[in-house]
């Protein structure tokens, strides 16, 4: 059995979703570049595409996704209409937080979906949308995170802001086990969001970075704004207050850096 049908068995071992047609690439662009291909030439949901590296990996807002061997490189693709969208992110950082959890590595979620261990980002999340005028066609969901990441092979001013699962002491992770475990929660996530929203959001508080009431930065549609993190709304909205008392609503596709104010 190759890799990739081997993943597919063991996410249906978990009880998570049932694959289509897996693929498990060498060497990609981009896994989430292939997903939206799949996608247009009318893939299913639940098309997964892996790959143990990129050569154009991308991260939010147009950046580069630092892609060696030795990290866990997923796309999806959903196709979860307009009001499981918006929280789709969310979710997605859930189920890759209990994805790393499950190896012994306790990470929190900076907003909308960073895994930080300690400060240092261990993964995140990608979701891009093709809308139509009826709506969310589909989203193709990336998920990256960095299992044996060799800090030396990544750029100079990256090496202090990152971690890996092996730098954490998890216990063996395995490529196909995490992506796995990660598919399979990501099941369970996507349930809820079409039965109980709340629930995701809930899920995603719960491990949140403990950073409400910090001043932070945030770049939001070119402007940048300066204000104190008050909460994640029902809707996954960042709130900020303003330095006069207004309350700001953030939403993910809008913000590019949402960065505590240094101490003077
Ligand atoms: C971020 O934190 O900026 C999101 C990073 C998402 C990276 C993943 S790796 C798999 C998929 N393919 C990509 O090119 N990007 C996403």
């Amino acid at each position: 059995m190759d890799r990739a049908a081997a993943l597919a068995q063991a996410v249906a071992a978990l009880g998570g979703p049932r694959l289509v047609a897996p693929e498990w690439h060498p060497l990609l662009a981009s896994t989430s570049d292939r997903v939206k291909q799949l996608a247009r030439a009318g893939a299913a949901e639940w098309t997964a595409v892996l790959a143990e590296r990129q050569s154009d990996g991308r991260g939010r807002e147009g950046r580069a996704w630092q892609s060696p061997a030795g990290g866990l490189y997923l796309s999806v693709l959903l196709r979860p209409g307009a009001e499981r969208a918006a929280l789709l992110p969310l979710a997605a950082g859930v189920a890759a937080a209990e994805a790393v959890a499950g190896l012994g590595v306790a990470s929190v979620l900076k907003w909308p979906n960073d895994l930080l261990v300690a400060g240092r980002k261990l993964g995140g999340v990608l979701a891009e949308a093709s809308s139509t005028g009826g709506g969310v066609e589909w989203v193709a969901l990336g998920i990256g995170i960095n299992v044996a990441l060799d800090p030396e092979r990544l750029p100079a001013e990256l090496r202090s802001g990152v971690t890996s699962l092996h730098a954490e002491g998890a216990t063996a992770a395995s490529p196909e086990g995490l992506a796995a475990a990660v598919l399979a929660r990501l099941g369970v996530w996507y349930d809820a969001l079409r039965e109980a929203p709340s629930r995701v959001v809930a899920a995603w508080r719960e491990r949140a970075a403990p950073w409400w009431g910090t001043l932070v930065d945030v770049r939001a549609g070119g402007t940048a704004l300066r204000g104190r993190l008050v909460a994640v709304d029902d809707d996954g909205a960042l709130v900020i207050e303003l330095p006069g008392g207004s309350r700001r609503r953030l939403v993910s596709g809008e913000v590019s850096q949402v960065r505590p104010v240094a101490a003077p």
